[in-house]
């Protein structure tokens, strides 16, 4: 089977490229159809892969998937999050726990309690990938101040069906903590980087915004726009 979706294929390449060593260990949170873990056994990227789902039909789904597209299926496991095998699966250190495809305040609460869960059996992991359907913005910031000890290390942005998305590397090792509302609604790396695709994504957000009557909005999108002033000219 061959992967063409964007989010996944970008987040199996940065797994790719921070491998620390030949043997990684990857969990995967809402894994559902179970397309990255295939795609990370299939390449050779990581050596064993955890899907994780809080719903029985996705995780069917996945593992059926698995069964019929997946070069080595004893390389995955697939287990309900809090079921026993869960506790036990997860009892151990890993190199990359990814979230994609749920809200960023969804991911905050997850990354939270990974990392608290990491702590607590006192396993160790070494990086987090996240992409996040909407609220990078509250993600970032329900970061800084809920686990100031994960930075971001490295974010970049991508376009997919007229879609953009933010993938974010989190990691304790090294990387930025944003730490005021430009960067967390930025992204510290990405303002760095301003590349065409930064400019592009917050262009459509700005124009959204000025095509409607700011009488209509709320504070929230006049302190958005004001943001957006600042840095999209
Ligand atoms: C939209 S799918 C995303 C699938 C895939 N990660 C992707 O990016 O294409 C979200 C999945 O996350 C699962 N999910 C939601 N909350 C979860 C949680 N707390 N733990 C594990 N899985 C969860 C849902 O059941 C669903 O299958």
């Amino acid at each position: 089977m061959i992967i063409t979706n964007k989010r996944l294929l970008t987040i199996a390449q940065y797994i790719s490229q921070n491998k620390k060593n030949q043997n990684i260990d990857v969990i995967d949170i809402g894994s559902d159809h179970a397309f990255l873990s295939i795609q990370l056994i299939n390449q050779n990227i990581a050596n064993y892969v955890l899907n994780v789902e809080i719903a029985t039909e996705p995780m069917e789904n996945g593992i059926s998937n698995i069964k019929q597209y997946c070069t080595n299926p004893s390389l995955i496991d697939n287990v309900i999050y809090g079921s026993e095998k869960f506790y036990q699966l997860i009892n151990r250190d890993f190199d990359t726990v990814t979230i994609s495809g749920l809200g960023g305040n969804k991911i905050a609460e997850l990354v939270v309690n990974y990392v608290q869960l990491f702590k607590k059996n006192k396993h160790n992991f070494n990086q987090f990938i996240v992409c996040m359907n909407n609220k990078v913005f509250y993600f970032r910031k329900y970061l800084f101040d809920n686990l100031p000890e994960l930075k971001i290390k490295e974010e970049t942005i991508i376009e997919e069906n007229g879609y953009f998305y933010e993938i974010l590397i989190l990691s304790k090792e090294n990387g930025i903590g944003a730490n005021n509302e430009l960067t967390q609604y930025f992204g510290p790396i990405n303002l760095k980087k301003r590349t065409n695709l930064f400019y592009k994504m917050h262009n459509n957000r700005k124009q959204y915004i000025e095509s409607h009557s700011l009488d209509q909005f709320n504070q929230k999108l006049k302190k958005e726009l004001k943001l957006l002033y600042e840095v999209i000219k």
